[in-house]
């Protein structure tokens, strides 16, 4: 995504926050305020589907079962930019309910296309912010995966305490997940790479997990591991930023 300059600063945009913030741990927001109207078709599918399968952030707790109307494993993608990767892999799991949470309205209308166009019946989409959705709306070990895919790295010192990917969010990630829950994530900023490594690798509920293992499959895991490349991953290969592909478990009780 290309840095416009904007940043959003959470302090202004939350009701009631203090210097340090309201949430359950102080922080400024990872995502960039990005400006994008809808073209007149993606406006038509956003009116017949966000009724139905999209919701606007918010603080009630997600009745999860009931809006996917079953029962079955939950795998939430946190910034699911267009949605290549959240329809694709919807594809190859249709046993599981695929949740993707995104900022950008133009993402998600993108994505709701990809939905219609191809009859996908087992992704709901929530718009905001996904620390909020993991914070309050998203219940303990309640979650058997959570993908996150070339987070905004926010190359800039400055700008680090932006980063989705640092202690406080592993934590966090890691309570919503069931013991054997598998965070996955992608990125192809190098320096990134080692910063959520390092914070990943810190967090007691997760451990990293062996690639080659889950290449083979575990039997258990209703996850798929196998990434589409995406129009942002494939630019990333065209200039030759090599990809880092992170995985942890939730340890087992
Ligand atoms: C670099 S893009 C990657 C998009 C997509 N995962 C892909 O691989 O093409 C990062 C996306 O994360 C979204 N994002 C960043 N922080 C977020 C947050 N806290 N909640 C929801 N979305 C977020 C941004 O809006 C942006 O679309």
């Amino acid at each position: 995504m290309r840095d416009n300059g904007r940043v959003n600063d959470a302090k202004s945009r939350v009701a009631g926050a203090t210097e340090q913030g309201s949430r359950l741990y102080p922080r400024v927001t990872s995502f960039r305020s990005r400006r994008g109207a809808l073209t007149d078709p993606q406006q038509q599918t956003w009116d017949r589907l966000w009724p139905t399968i999209g919701a606007d952030v918010s603080d009630a707790p997600l009745d999860i079962a009931g809006w996917f109307g079953r029962e079955a494993p939950t795998i939430v993608e946190i910034g699911s930019g267009t949605g290549t990767a959240t329809a694709a892999m919807a594809k190859a799991e249709p046993h599981a309910n695929l949740i993707a949470i995104e900022v950008y309205r133009p993402g998600l209308a993108q994505l709701l296309q990809a939905i219609e166009r191809d009859s996908i019946p087992n992704i709901r989409v929530l718009r905001g912010d996904a620390v909020d959705v993991l914070e309050n709306m998203l219940g303990p070990e309640s979650l058997t995966g959570v993908r996150v895919f070339f987070p905004d790295p926010w190359p800039k010192a400055r700008h680090h305490k932006r980063r989705l990917l640092q202690g406080p969010t592993f934590k966090l990630i890691a309570e919503r997940l069931i013991p054997g829950g598998v965070l996955h994530v992608a990125t192809d900023h190098a320096e990134y790479a080692e910063w959520i490594a390092e914070a990943g690798n810190a967090e007691p509920l997760l451990t990293p997990l062996d690639w080659d293992d889950l290449a083979q499959g575990p039997a258990d895991s209703p996850m798929t591991h196998e990434r589409p490349v995406t129009k942002f991953e494939n630019k990333a290969q065209q200039v030759g930023r090599p990809i880092t592909e992170l995985i942890w478990g939730k340890v087992r009780a």
